[in-house]
């Protein structure tokens, strides 16, 4: 007999068909009722059991996430709770566990030790709530860019220039790490490596994204970045997804527009489309705030903030206006922040979650960042005084994460970019083919990134960014 999944018979129950499900069991009480889950669905299907039929040993096995297929009739269940239920007449254990072995267990237990069982995790209603959303968020990329003709375009993992400039990056070599070739001088001879130079893990996909923006027009990268900073910050990892879209003649405003719509549009999706698990989700950091002072608490459930996201505008302001809102705060007048709160020196996490969370309570974006802070493709803004140079860049924040998009209007002046490159030390030769985009046919154009985990960690409120990634990667730890 074929399999049903769960889903479709929640969905449509056939009361009195024969079904045959497979699935794992989320709880087996009073050797008398199973709650079975196959993935299919958040919900479970309740499955009835004539235990007088089973020896003890047999029943002993059914346990805590062990795997059944279960062949029976469907009925209307007596109980509150569920529509349809399964009158188990034949059950077959695929994969039986033995309570006292199995390292999960049908009660609390904490993120970080699920962490250390990630191979068992996603088997918990928390996780795979996590992962269904964060599918559904990558479809929900592909879509919206699908849909207003942008092309997805896959740029390169393994690359021999920092994007960033930051010096972040993760060495990929097939030279003998403990005897590598050198040079006269005595330096590592990265001519003799497999690629006849020195490459890196890519921090991002935009300087190639840039390429196809400047042919096609509109393009979107989606893959995997690598950056290895030692943050053990619950927002930072090693190994991380982001979209950055790419667009010829927008602007930074075109650009904010863009990056707005895009985010509104994701949570959309979400809201729309998954509510058995965000209602979950909303529920268990409810229930996890019932012991927290009031201050601690959020201030509205999940799904209230997703909606409120949603439906109102992002605050929009310069860098300068930031500075000022800060040096004019509560926290800064009594020395509560961390670290300084002066024009040219960098937003840190508390200031951002300041703006957001206490100034503003809504997200914000901020645009024109001073020059010295930002990265070297970043488009210099005209009629700036000597000192205070700003370059069109923008970064959104949101509640709880803080920065989830950082972007910008591109360089598209040669002689500019040139100067920047210079002064940031980098080696011209190593971009000789960005620059030629200036030199031949280029044009005024923007794009962003979106930081995939941070995105998916707010819409499932999940604390910590190494619960939203299946198998996450960070300094000190690579297990499965
Ligand atoms: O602000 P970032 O560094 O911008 C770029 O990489 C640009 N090239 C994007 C572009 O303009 N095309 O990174 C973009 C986003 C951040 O806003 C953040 O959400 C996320 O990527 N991000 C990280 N997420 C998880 N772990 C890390 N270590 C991250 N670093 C950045
Ligand atoms: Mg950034």
């Amino acid at each position: 007999m074929k399999r049903t999944e769960i889903d479709a018979i929640l969905k449509q129950p056939q009361i009195g068909a024969t079904v045959k499900v497979m699935g794992w069991v989320r709880s087996f009480r009073a050797n008398r009722f199973i709650a079975l889950y196959d993935g299919s669905s958040f919900n479970t299907l309740q499955v009835v059991v004539d235990f007088e039929k089973y020896d003890e040993e047999f029943l002993k096995k059914i346990s805590f996430h062990s795997c059944i297929a279960v062949t029976g009739q469907l009925v209307e269940s007596q109980g509150a709770g569920q529509a349809v239920e399964l009158m188990a007449e034949n059950i077959e254990l695929l994969g039986g566990n033995n309570p006292e072995e199995y390292v999960l267990q049908p009660k609390h237990m904490t993120m970080e030790y699920l962490r250390e069982k990630a191979h068992f995790r996603m088997r918990t209603q928390t996780f795979s709530a996590v992962f269904r959303i964060r599918h559904a968020v990558a479809f929900a990329v592909h879509k919206y860019f699908n849909d207003r003709g942008y092309y997805y375009m896959h740029t390169p993992i393994i690359t021999g220039s920092d994007a960033e400039g930051a010096g972040e990056m993760f060495q990929v070599t097939t030279l003998d790490v403990g005897n590598p070739p050198r040079t006269e001088n005595g330096h590592i001879n990265w001519k003799e490596d497999f690629f006849g130079k020195s490459t890196n893990l890519t921090v991002s996909g935009q300087l190639q994204g840039e390429i196809a923006a400047l042919a096609l027009g509109k393009i979107y990268t989606f893959g995997p970045t690598f950056r290895a900073e030692k943050s053990f910050t619950p927002r930072h990892l090693a190994e991380f997804w982001m979209i950055e879209p790419e667009v010829a003649f927008f602007d930074i405003y075109d650009n904010m527009d863009l990056a707005e719509d895009f985010v509104k549009y994701l949570i959309n999706h979400i809201l729309e489309n998954y509510p058995d698990d965000l209602a979950f989700l909303d529920k268990r950091i409810k229930d996890a705030e019932k012991n927290m002072k009031q201050e601690e608490r959020r201030p509205m459930g999940l799904i209230d903030m997703l909606r409120f996201v949603v439906d109102n505008d992002f605050e929009r302001i310069t860098y300068t206006e930031a500075v000022n809102i800060l040096r004019n705060s509560n926290p800064y007048k009594k020395g509560k922040f961390q670290f300084p709160v002066e024009w040219g020196s960098d937003l840190q996490s508390e200031h951002e979650r300041y703006l957001v969370e206490k100034h503003f309570q809504k997200p914000v974006v901020v645009r024109d960042y001073p020059k010295v802070i930002k990265a070297f493709y970043m488009r210099e803004n005209d009629g700036t005084e000597p000192g205070k140079e700003t370059v069109a860049a923008m970064d959104i924040l949101f509640p709880y994460i803080g920065e989830v998009i950082g972007g910008s209007q591109r360089e598209e002046r040669h002689d500019k970019l040139l100067e920047r490159i210079h002064a940031q030390g980098i080696h011209e030769e190593e971009l000789w083919w960005y620059l030629e985009l200036r030199k031949f046919g280029g044009c005024p154009h923007a794009g962003f990134g979106l930081g995939f985990e941070r995105m998916v960690q707010f819409i499932t409120g999940m604390g910590n960014i190494r619960d939203v990634i299946p198998f996450p990667r960070a300094a000190g730890s690579a297990e499965f």
